[in-house]
């Protein structure tokens, strides 16, 4: 695992058609044929060299530059859409957010934030994921350890949370492998999407004073 520079350079693999990072129009479906056979030679060249050198990943930071990228990733892997807020608060983030590069193709983005609410400090996970093709290969894995280590590092978090719908059993299953446990079910958490009931999975590093409370009781 390494860390990328800034910038606007690279593609987002797809399951239709690298979008090439350049000041064309991004087109995202419309894919020819021949983009389709570049894609899944790219795909195979990828998945290669993941099982020869189990890949390369890195990190790199989100940019004006790259936010399209970003974007396109998140409408790709997370069946809820986020609004022009989201992103702009994402360039403000810093270390927060991520994107995932394997082998220099952006694959995986995670965006996380400071929530302080209820006398907590907590960090929340708003997005964490990956491109299909390219799951079980720890991408997932190194973008998590970075939040992780954000939280070790600065030692003032009471936890790390984050929501997922609760058919979600392979991302459930992804966080429990990390500590986080199911804390909490919160029915018609999401408004357009079926299941609409959302776990809240979390880890906790300390427990706040009512926590503690009602852990006695
Ligand atoms: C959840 C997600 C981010 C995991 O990313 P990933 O890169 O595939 O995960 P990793 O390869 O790092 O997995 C690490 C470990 O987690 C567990 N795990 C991950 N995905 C799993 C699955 N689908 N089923 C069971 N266990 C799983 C495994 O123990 C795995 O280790 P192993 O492959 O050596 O057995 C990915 O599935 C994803 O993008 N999902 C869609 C977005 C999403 O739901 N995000 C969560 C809400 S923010």
């Amino acid at each position: 695992m390494g860390m990328k520079s800034s910038g606007g350079w690279g593609q987002l693999a797809t399951w239709g058609k690298p979008v090439k990072l350049t000041s064309a129009p991004l087109r995202f479906h419309n894919s020819s044929k021949k983009d389709t056979y570049d894609m899944m030679q790219l795909k195979l060249l990828n998945l290669i060299m993941a099982i020869l050198f189990r890949g390369h990943t890195e990190l790199g930071d989100i940019t004006p530059h790259n936010i399209k990228q970003l974007k396109l990733l998140n409408q790709v892997v997370f069946p809820v859409t986020y609004n022009d807020k989201f992103y702009k608060d994402v360039l403000e983030v810093g270390e927060l957010a991520k994107l995932a590069y394997f082998n220099d193709i952006v694959v995986g983005a995670v965006c996380c934030r400071i929530d302080t609410s209820d006398n907590q400090r907590r960090l929340y996970i708003m997005t964490l994921g990956c491109l299909a093709p390219y799951r079980r290969l720890h991408i997932g894995t190194v973008m998590l350890k970075h939040v992780l280590k954000i939280c070790e590092e600065d030692a003032n978090f009471d936890n790390v949370f984050l929501h997922v719908q609760v058919n979600n059993d392979g991302a459930i299953k992804f966080y429990e492998k990390f500590g986080f446990k199911i804390v909490e079910e919160k029915k018609n958490y999401y408004k357009r999407i079926e299941p609409a009931d959302a776990y809240v999975l979390q880890k906790t590093f300390r427990e706040s004073g009512e926590q503690k409370a009602v852990a006695k009781n």
